[in-house]
């Protein structure tokens, strides 16, 4: 898949006021500063479609964008931000657990981990939460542009290694750079396939 079309649709505080659930969804979340919004405007192919920032906390809502008139990607506020009061990362917690626990057309979450880390707490967590209400999920490493292929692979690896202390198998998962355009064919690919079943 080469070009896409890809439209803005909504902004929602609340799963209930995203767009009716009439297409596959697949949403991206992760740390904030992760990469999320970078990753969808490469993905689109378009530098202005979701808002991105060097400042950590910049997507706020619950962001619809449909694609090639098939399918909607979803762009989520980031967590694990130390700064964020308290209130707002409640706020968070009940924002994103109702939108997973209950947006009935979702087909998978994309959990984007920065490849520069070693594997981080909140990631591990957060993969704990999802499978605790079984929703399904592939894993993005982010910003491959910033580190060599030795320090990649070792996070990479490393990640892996983690996960199955707790998890049986490891799911899918992509080395991606928004900067260099890389993993794009790959996670669009998935997608495609992830409609067809
Ligand atoms: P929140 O909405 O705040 O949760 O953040 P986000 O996960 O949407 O991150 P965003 O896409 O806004 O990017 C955060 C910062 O990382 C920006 O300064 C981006 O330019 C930078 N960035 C994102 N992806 C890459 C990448 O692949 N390579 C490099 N070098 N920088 C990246
Ligand atoms: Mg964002």
């Amino acid at each position: 898949p080469k070009l896409i079309e890809a439209k803005f649709v909504t902004s929602a505080a609340d799963y209930r006021k995203c767009p009716p659930p009439t297409k596959p969804e697949y949403a991206f979340i992760g740390r904030s500063n992760v990469g999320k919004s970078s990753l969808i405007n490469m993905l689109a192919g378009n530098k202005n479609l979701a808002k991105t920032s060097q400042v950590p906390g910049k997507t706020q809502l619950i962001n619809h964008f449909e694609i090639n008139k098939k399918y909607y990607i979803v762009d989520l506020p980031g967590y694990g931000f130390a700064k964020a009061p308290k209130n707002e990362r409640e706020k968070w917690g009940d924002m994103i657990g109702n939108y997973l626990a209950n947006r009935e057309s979702l087909v998978c979450v994309f959990v984007l981990i920065d490849i520069r880390h070693e594997p981080q707490r909140v990631d591990l967590e957060f993969l704990d939460f999802l499978g605790e209400r079984d929703v399904p999920f592939c894993l993005i490493f982010t910003k491959a542009d910033k580190v060599g292929g030795l320090t990649a692979e070792k996070n990479v690896e490393l990640f892996k290694k983690t996960m199955l202390l707790s998890w049986t198998k490891i799911p899918q998962y992509f080395i991606t750079s928004s900067e260099r355009r890389l993993g794009r064919d790959e996670i669009l690919q998935a997608i495609e396939e992830m409609n067809l079943s």
